[in-house]
């Protein structure tokens, strides 16, 4: 196989919430071993685009990877999306199959069989959500095909059915966030919190994690949850959500969105309802991702906080994927680097540097 120039990725250890601005492409933190797996050819499906030549399979050095993409929801996907196909190109010696499964469980399973069929050398799964996938998964380990989860983690029995994870750690950002939260609260006096809770959509690693540190900060600082519902991850249900959660309930003093994309709708729905928020306002908001969107909604003054998801996935599936070809042993388990940002920091400048 053509050695491919991995792009660069730094081994650094994961911190906790840090006033240090990440750096654009992060890097992870590893656990475990897993040795590699390989076979050849590939191929297309109507579904599909075939980002790296017009060819279906692989031919002489050429790696194929046959990657199904949650969908095109959020800024996050869009930047992970572009990561995915910048990476991996034909200058870089890959044909990629790119497979938009529109949030849809189902049509990742039929593109995951699609790949199998096209014999592709890798395959790369964002799941939807984090069950349903021991079938499918053992179909693509009869066949020999390396999996590389990314992104959001799989619930399989076997864990010998994927060579490894690289993506973020949802509770310890859910736990960043409540910390921030908490000390925002106490710093301004704010001792009753009634918290508007937009989730992401149900089932998947993002939500599951970034509500599960919510909720245990609710418990353990006794703060009141008194709206919980999914916005899907989009701008639209977003609003949607905090129109009807506003319309229901007068007290609520912070809105704690599951994604940057949800946090915009929630602000123009509390807008629209004649309250203001921000640091300035009546309602606290925070979200997920760190989009540059998000850094425009804190310098606007309606944003409070954004916690990093890091979205730039593919030259670290490119390290992992060279390092299958070489015979070498990956770790299992590799957390992305996440920073977070408020409106205490000098936000334009790290919007000047920001990659997406
Ligand atoms: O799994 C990552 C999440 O998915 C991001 O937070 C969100 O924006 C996306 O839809």
């Amino acid at each position: 196989m053509l050695l491919v120039a991995c792009m660069g990725l730094s081994l650094v250890a994961c911190g906790g919430g840090s006033n240090t601005p990440a750096s654009n492409d992060g890097g992870t933190t590893e656990e475990g071993n897993e040795g590699a797996q390989a076979s050849d050819e590939g191929g297309s499906d109507e579904n599909a685009s075939n980002e790296g030549s017009d060819e279906g399979g692989s031919s002489g050095d050429v790696i194929t990877v046959g990657f199904s993409q949650v969908g095109a929801e959020s800024d996050w996907r869009t930047a992970n999306s572009e990561s995915m196909k910048s990476t991996f190109s034909e200058a870089n010696g890959y044909k990629l199959i790119f497979d938009d499964a529109q949030q849809k469980q189902e049509n990742q399973l039929t593109a995951i069989r699609n790949f199998i069929n096209q014999e592709v050398d890798y395959i790369v799964l964002a799941p939807t959500t984090e069950t349903g996938w021991d079938t499918v998964l053992q179909e693509a380990k009869d066949a020999g095909i390396p999996v590389i989860i990314v992104d959001r983690m799989v619930d399989v029995s076997d864990d010998t059915l994927y060579n490894c994870y690289v993506g973020g750690n949802f509770k310890l950002e859910g736990q960043k966030a409540c910390e921030w939260l908490k000390a925002y609260a106490d710093a301004k006096g704010i001792t009753e919190l009634n918290i508007a809770h937009i989730q992401g959509n149900i089932g998947a690693s993002a939500q599951i994690g970034r509500t599960e540190g919510l909720e245990e900060a609710a418990e353990k600082y006794g703060w009141n949850i008194v709206a919980q519902q999914s916005g899907e991850f989009t701008q639209a249900k977003g609003q949607e959500v905090m129109e009807s959660m506003l319309k229901s309930n007068d007290n609520i003093n912070v809105v704690y969105c599951e994604n940057d994309n949800e946090a915009f709708g929630a602000i123009d729905a509390i807008k629209a309802a004649g309250k203001t928020c921000g640091p300035e306002g009546d309602i606290i908001v925070v979200s997920f991702d760190s989009v540059k969107a998000a850094f425009e909604s804190m310098i606007a003054g309606d944003l409070n906080a954004t916690f990093e998801c890091n979205p730039l996935h593919g030259p670290r599936v490119a390290e992992i994927i060279q390092k299958l070809e070489a015979g070498e042993a990956v770790d299992k388990i590799q957390y992305v680097d996440e920073a977070y940002f408020d409106t205490s920091m000098d936000l334009e400048s790290i919007l000047a540097e920001r990659a997406y």
